[in-house]
């Protein structure tokens, strides 16, 4: 059955105390946002459609920035979840087959309880809801069940007191036939404590029609719903000892595993290892025994097999490490590449550069790749050897085999096989370094006596 997501994210999330919307604040370096959409993607949807209303470009932006194919759709007054939904109706004219509405604010639902609903549809039941049991039902929506059909939902606000020791509750994530989704929201009213469009009702109007509405359930720690700073923080930290529990049980040796930060999307080859205090921003792929040692800063690099980074080393964006390079201490690289056995130890800058196989870099050289407006690029060749201290003014480009001085300054290309120096010629002046000293001390000691 093809299938739509419907994800909500058009309320404010008040209870942030942000100027961004809450649906763009993060967990492992992706917005709330994204996450719902990845979720979703388990499914496999034709058409993902996301309901905007609070800060709407930043949100659109962001959703196109993560699937160009989204379609946003705006509700300009948030007059409830029903509400929200009915704004996907035209998106959607001529679809055929099932909606998936995700909350846009709930993040960690698993694709294997997605799975689930989709069997309960294929299974027969017309609406399909995704509770459960919660520790705390506090101010989450009761499931009022009866025999194995769902009744109703009624809101915390409008339940009464024996409605509200019920435990069952609703995550929100609603699956239906798209028609029939459409057609059952048409007919909600507003006529409860909020004043507002539940969605939630589609489950009483359903039953009221001879549909079927299943429940499926989940560990509530699916379902968390982030309303709170306090709440972002404690989802951050359940999404990071998920990960670190994934990639010790993918094979991967994590040194102190509770230092180390995943992004949403990190990938790490079996037998890689990883030491303390290491943060993986997003864009990040780091193969089969590779060594990453403590306190490395990596983002949207990739790390070949057999190559060593740090400790104390930055990967920004663009970075690509082949077989056996190595990245040392104090040393940042961007948008660059360092082929086979390139080694880049201490203490240097490499950015928008390419340098070749078995090539050497000294200890604080860098590629001055930014005139103030525009950036260049700097080529090094195959087992060249550039030595300390070199500064390699971009564009520029230094030949296989070549060497620099240490502290050369180039600014024209170097030949292949060829040694550039470029800096003052040595000059020895005899004695005067004894005599400048007796000099200075004579002064400082006429001041003492002046005083
Ligand atoms: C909702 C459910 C509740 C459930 C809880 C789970 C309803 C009526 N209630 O309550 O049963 O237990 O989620 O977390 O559905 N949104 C819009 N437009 C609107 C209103 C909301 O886009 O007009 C979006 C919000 O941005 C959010 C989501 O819908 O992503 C849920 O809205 P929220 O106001 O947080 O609903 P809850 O009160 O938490
Ligand atoms: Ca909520």
């Amino acid at each position: 059955m093809p299938t739509a997501l419907i994800i909500l994210a058009a309320g404010q999330g008040s209870r942030m105390n942000s100027d961004l919307p809450k649906v763009l604040h993060k967990i492992g370096g992706a917005p709330l946002l994204v996450h719902g959409m990845t979720a979703g993607a388990s499914l496999q949807p034709e058409r993902i459609i996301v309901v905007t209303g609070h800060g709407a470009e930043q949100v659109e932006a962001a959703a196109q920035a993560a699937d160009a194919d989204v379609i946003c759709v705006r509700q300009t007054e948030q007059n409830g979840t029903a509400h929200a939904v009915a704004q996907a109706r035209d998106a959607l004219a001529d679809f055929d087959g099932d909606a998936l509405v995700l909350y846009g604010d709930t993040p960690f639902i698993s694709p294997q309880t997605l799975e689930k609903m989709a069997q309960a549809r294929t299974d027969g039941a017309d609406v399909v809801v995704l509770g459960f049991e919660a520790d705390d039902p506090g101010r989450y929506g009761r499931l009022i069940v009866k025999g194995n059909q769902l009744e109703r939902i009624v809101e915390a606000k409008d339940a009464s007191p024996k409605e509200m020791d019920v435990t069952l509750c609703n995550s929100g994530v609603k699956m239906a036939d798209c028609a029939t989704m459409f057609d059952l929201i048409a007919q909600i009213k507003n006529d409860n404590a909020a004043g507002e469009y539940y969605l939630t009702d589609i489950v009483g109007l359903a039953r009221s029609k001879g549909l079927s509405v299943a429940v499926v359930t989940c560990p509530e720690a699916e379902t968390l719903g982030i309303n709170t700073r306090a709440e972002l923080a404690a989802a951050e930290a359940a999404f990071q000892s998920r990960a670190r529990a994934q990639a010790l049980e993918n094979g991967v040796t994590l040194a102190q595993p509770e230092t180390t930060y995943f992004a949403y999307d990190t990938v790490i080859g079996r037998d890689a290892t990883i030491g303390p205090n290491v943060v993986f921003g997003p864009g990040v792929t780091i193969e089969s025994g590779a060594d990453i040692r403590a306190f490395c800063h990596l983002e949207g690099c990739h790390v070949s097999r057999g190559a060593q980074v740090g400790p104390f080393a930055r990967l920004r964006p663009g970075t690509e490490l082949e077989e056996t390079a190595r990245v040392g201490n104090f040393v940042e690289i961007k948008n660059a590449t360092l082929a086979e056995g390139a080694k880049v130890n201490h203490l240097s800058y490499i950015g928008d550069a390419h340098v070749g196989a078995a090539a050497n870099i000294g200890a604080g050289t860098i590629t001055c790749n930014y005139d103030g407006v525009m950036k260049h690029r700097t080529t090094i060749g195959a087992r060249a050897f550039i030595g300390s201290d070199t500064l390699l003014v971009a564009p520029v480009s230094v030949g296989a085999e070549a060497m620099t001085g240490s502290g050369t300054v180039v600014t024209e290309d170097v030949p292949e096989g060829a040694l550039a120096i470029g800096r003052a010629r040595q000059v020895n002046k005899k004695g005067l370094a004894r005599r400048l000293m007796e000099m200075l001390r004579a002064t400082k000691k006429k001041q003492a006596e002046g005083e």
